[in-house]
């Protein structure tokens, strides 16, 4: 099966982690020979600074129309405060592709990896969907009399009920099929009435699966309970700004955002593939940005496209670095970015 793979590095360490998992998609194919296309665009904040053009239109529905993944590294720069270029680019191909799931795994690969005491690797094996085109990221709402002591800043929340439903049924036939056994929905209705739409949606679409327990949190209890007893949570469903907030959280109770894949998902269209992280500035261009996760991402995308060997492969050496102690600063290690990709992809290589 071929697949079409655009690659947008984007800003700060992006291009750093990116030039290693297509380092770890060479030696990929050198030994499971997937038929992967790659094809590299320059979108991000330099192109934007030099031209003016955050990225075209006829170019997004290129993306959705002739390619079967995206894999993005990072986008934010200090010299676009308005991160106007991440909202056209980033933020662009989850409205626009309608890309409504993004699936934000945090498993926990060895114990001395998370900050909890007492925590084993079985303890925290979480997989986090976050609603991805609603909530409060719609851009509706804006500003008036900006500057002045009248200035008034307003920015609604847009949950509908077909929007809720599509990420929540996600959710549980995901669990279901992967012999999970609980699904854990977070929302804020205590204070937000809106939220009781959650509630009701995530109550009858989880009648449809009697074998799945259903839980619900406010999203203050839920992120306590997180931290207090992770081993209590399998899936967990929530809207776009608290999913942005819960995935940054889970991914540091299993070693950090070094170490965070994820998707960006609409069934049957193009996925979108990224690190959970940012663009990090102040590590950018020092090799000491951590390439796992931009690593894990790539395992994510083989696996989406048939090619289970080869991803198996991939998380396979990730595992094998972290167990001999190879890595960047933040999972405990002493060697460089460049370093750990060339560590991964030769494990990759020796797997032939
Ligand atoms: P960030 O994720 O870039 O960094 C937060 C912290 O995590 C930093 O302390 C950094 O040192 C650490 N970190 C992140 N990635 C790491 C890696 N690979 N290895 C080691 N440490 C890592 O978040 P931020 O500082 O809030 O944002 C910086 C810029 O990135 C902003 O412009 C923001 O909008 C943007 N951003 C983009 C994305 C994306 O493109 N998907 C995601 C988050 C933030
Ligand atoms: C993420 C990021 C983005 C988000 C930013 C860069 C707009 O934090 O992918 O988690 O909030 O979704
Ligand atoms: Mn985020």
């Amino acid at each position: 099966m071929t697949t079409r793979l655009a690659v947008i590095p984007g800003d700060g360490i992006g291009p750093e982690v990116v030039a290693e998992a297509l380092k770890t998609l060479d030696a990929v194919e050198a030994v499971y020979h997937p038929d992967v296309r790659v094809e590299m665009l320059p979108y991000g904040a330099d192109h934007y600074l030099r031209t003016g053009v955050t990225i075209p239109p006829e170019e997004m529905r290129r993306l959705g129309s002739e390619c079967e993944a995206v894999l993005v590294g990072a986008l934010g720069d200090p010299r676009v405060p308005g991160n106007e270029h991440a909202r056209d680019i980033l933020l662009g191909m989850r409205f626009q592709l309608d890309l409504y799931v993004n699936e934000r795994p945090a498993r926990l690969f060895a114990e001395r990896l998370t900050p909890l005491k007492g925590k084993r690797p079985s303890d925290l094996q979480l997989m986090v969907f976050r609603e991805n085109t609603e909530g409060l990221y719609v851009s509706v709402g804006g500003t008036f009399k900006q500057g002045t002591p009248d200035e008034i800043a307003i920015a609604e929340e847009l949950n509908t009920r077909k929007g809720v439903e599509r990420i929540v049924r996600y959710a549980f036939e995901w669990a279901a099929a992967h012999g999970k056994t609980r699904v854990t929905m977070a929302d804020k209705a205590n204070a937000i009435p809106a939220h009781g739409l959650w509630r009701r949606v995530f109550d009858e679409v989880g009648r449809e699966h009697p074998g799945i327990t259903r839980d619900t949190r406010y999203i203050d209890a839920m992120a306590m309970d997180l931290v207090r007893t992770p081993e209590s949570f399998q899936v967990i469903v929530t809207g776009n700004l608290f999913g942005d907030i819960l995935s940054d959280l889970a991914s540091m109770l299993v070693g950090g955002l070094g170490l965070a894949p994820s998707a960006n998902r609409h069934p049957g269209a193009v996925t979108m593939y990224e690190p959970v992280h940012g663009s990090a500035p102040p590590l950018a261009g020092k090799n000491v940005a951590n390439p796992m996760a931009a690593i894990l991402t790539l395992a994510m995308m083989l696996a989406d496209r048939g090619a289970a060997a080869a991803a198996g492969a991939v998380e396979g050496a990730v595992r094998a670095a972290i167990d001999a102690g190879v890595g960047t600063a933040d999972v405990g290690g002493t060697m460089g970015t460049r370093e750990v990709g060339d560590w991964i992809a030769a494990r990759v290589r020796a797997g032939a």
